[in-house]
């Protein structure tokens, strides 16, 4: 089977339970709304899927795992709601549809971020009625760590600092992708493997392919911004030329970016290695779609 078809497999089981997460909470009807706006309008959803596969290839089930791994898809929705705010990116397309503050308005896009960002946490500690209490304090702690102010939100600092500023190095280039987009991503696999039990040596596999892949994965997200299509992308193309981002594509250019992206997808199939088994393989054939993406 195609490795988009697997993606797409398993982000059903993701799906199926993200639809029912928010039911019969009391939530005003109107922040609910646009709550389930965002985080029902599709999406790859690669961060669950990671954090689903790891636990699963190291053994977990995946009923014990999906409503932690669902947690990531709250706060990556999240991110996107205010990625697209006036005041950062002020791109009016997400998903294929009008950007949540079109719709509902900033107030209550920067509301719905607010409570997906803190329901997550709530989901977290549910998790804990299945597993080890100690395996999900400790995951709980890996993922707060990623997507705060030293992991996501200063990534999406930096971004904005960087933004129609010159002489940005590949250096600082680097490190603020691997902080906006490649801390979530660690963060997925190696709950993941935290929740199943793992051992050190599985958990630095796991970070070290997370790490590997979100970099892939955050400059091919930036060269399909230049040669991609807005139909498929489900968002704006140019977006990122017309606000003054610093990206790889801006400063390396297209084919360098696409060479440095297939030596990140080369360390993350290494990085997996020893691991055998279906979800190996599909997190080694993942690492490797991330290139296909652009065709
Ligand atoms: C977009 O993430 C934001 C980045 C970190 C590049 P995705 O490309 O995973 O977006 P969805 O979830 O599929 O919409
Ligand atoms: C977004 O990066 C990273 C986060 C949301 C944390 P981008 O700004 O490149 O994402 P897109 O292209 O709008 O999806
Ligand atoms: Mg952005
Ligand atoms: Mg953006
Ligand atoms: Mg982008």
């Amino acid at each position: 089977m195609p490795v988009k078809q697997r993606l797409m497999n398993y982000a059903g089981e993701v799906e199926s339970f993200l639809r029912g997460s928010l039911k019969g909470r009391c939530i005003p009807p109107g922040l609910l709304e646009s709550m389930e706006y965002s985080l029902l309008a599709g999406g790859k959803r690669l961060r669950p899927v990671l954090c689903l596969c790891f636990a699963r290839m190291l053994g977990a089930e995946s009923k014990s795992v999906l409503g932690f791994a669902a947690s990531f898809e709250f706060i990556h929705t999240y991110s996107l709601i205010h990625d697209d705010l006036p005041a950062m990116d002020d791109d009016d397309l997400r998903r294929g549809r009008p950007s949540n503050h079109k719709v509902f308005g900033e107030a209550m896009a920067i509301l719905a971020g607010d409570g997906l960002l803190t329901e997550a946490f709530g989901l977290m500690a549910q998790s804990a009625c299945g597993l080890p209490s100690d395996r999900v304090v400790r995951a709980i702690g890996v993922l707060a760590h990623a997507a705060g102010a030293a992991g996501m939100v200063g990534g999406q600092a930096l971004d904005m600092a960087y933004t129609a500023k010159a002489g940005v190095s590949l250096e600082e280039l680097r490190e603020m992708q691997a902080l906006k987009t490649g801390a979530l991503i660690t963060a997925a696999c190696v709950c993941g493997a935290e929740l199943a039990g793992a051992g050190d040596d599985q958990l630095l596999r796991a970070r070290s392919y997370g790490q590997s892949l979100g970099a892939a994965f955050q400059i091919v997200d930036d060269v399909l911004d230049v040669v991609g299509d807005e139909k498929t992308l489900g968002k704006p193309v140019g977006s990122d030329e017309e606000q003054g981002k610093t990206t790889y594509p801006a400063l390396i250019g297209v084919d360098r970016s696409m060479d440095l992206a297939r030596r990140h997808v080369a360390q993350a199939v290494e990085s997996l290695s020893p691991f055998e088994g279906e979800e190996a393989q599909f997190l080694r054939d993942l690492a490797q779609y991330m290139i296909d993406r652009v065709s």
